[in-house]
């Protein structure tokens, strides 16, 4: 179902502690209506404590990365099964991080998603090109080639367990957030990628996040695009304060004020 997500990719911060403190104050603050669903991503370390911290709430569970094996001798890794057992209701793969930081490919990023699935992990699946590729006219290119080598061989009965994220690399952490134009055109574009892959209807209620460099003060822009359905917030999801703001403005976005 196509549904307004708000999700924080806290990438490598915060503790247990500081994560359980984080989601106390957030559900106080989460008094208002929101059909807008919230997804917060920890660390490894901090799912646990989350997890518990969530139990009850609304408020949905993400790792952000995963192995895409069942389990064995890969140090340092962590398995869908580990997942699903500490409580995480999404996990993120492929994140640009994980691509130009850690060197994974669209095959790996391709086994993970298929993992994910088999284990009834809903996917944030994110792509995006980097500045060099969009100053060399590559965009579509780029979100294609990493949009079909990710979603081969995905049932469509499966990919309504999948959430994509457009984050271009070069809005990453830059300040530097998409015009709403870039971020429409891209979306429309991965939208049209999935009616082609499937179908109209797939890709119709396929929910498309945008990602990088989003804040309370520069979202609502972008978020009214008829195609963007939601953001994926690193640095602004590390503050309470700015993380439920972000989260009131797309709730009034997407329903009107509640
Ligand atoms: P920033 O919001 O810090 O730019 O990070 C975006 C991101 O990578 C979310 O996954």
């Amino acid at each position: 179902m196509r549904k307004k997500i708000c999700a924080a990719n806290w990438k490598m911060n915060k503790t247990s502690l500081e994560a359980i403190a984080f989601i106390e104050d957030f559900k106080k603050l989460l008094n208002f209506k929101t059909a807008v669903e919230v997804v917060i991503a920890p660390p490894f370390t901090s799912l646990e404590g989350a997890s518990k911290s969530l139990k009850n709430s609304s408020i949905k569970l993400s790792s952000q990365n995963m192995h895409f094996e069942e389990k064995g001798a890969f140090t340092g890794e962590v398995s869908a099964t580990m997942l699903k057992n500490v409580g995480c209701d999404y996990v993120i793969l492929g994140h640009s991080e994980r691509r130009h930081v850690f060197g994974e490919t669209d095959d790996m990023i391709h086994k993970k998603i298929g993992q994910a699935i088999k284990h009834a992990l809903s996917v944030i699946f994110c792509v995006g090109e980097t500045l060099d590729e969009r100053e060399h006219h590559k965009t579509f290119e780029v979100l294609e080639r990493q949009l079909s080598l990710g979603l081969k061989g995905i049932s469509k009965e499966a990919l309504s367990q999948v959430v994509i994220a457009y984050e271009p690399v070069w809005a990453i952490g830059t300040g530097k957030i998409a015009t709403p134009e870039q971020a429409e055109e891209a979306h429309k574009f991965i939208r049209k990628k999935v009616w082609d892959f499937y179908n109209m209807e797939v890709a119709s209620q396929m929910s498309i996040l945008y990602g990088g460099s989003v804040t309370a003060q520069n979202f609502s822009s972008v978020a009214t695009q008829p195609n963007v359905d939601g953001a994926l917030v690193g640095g602004a999801s590390l503050e309470v304060k700015s993380f439920i703001e972000i989260l009131k403005q797309m709730s009034y976005n997407f329903s009107g004020p509640s």
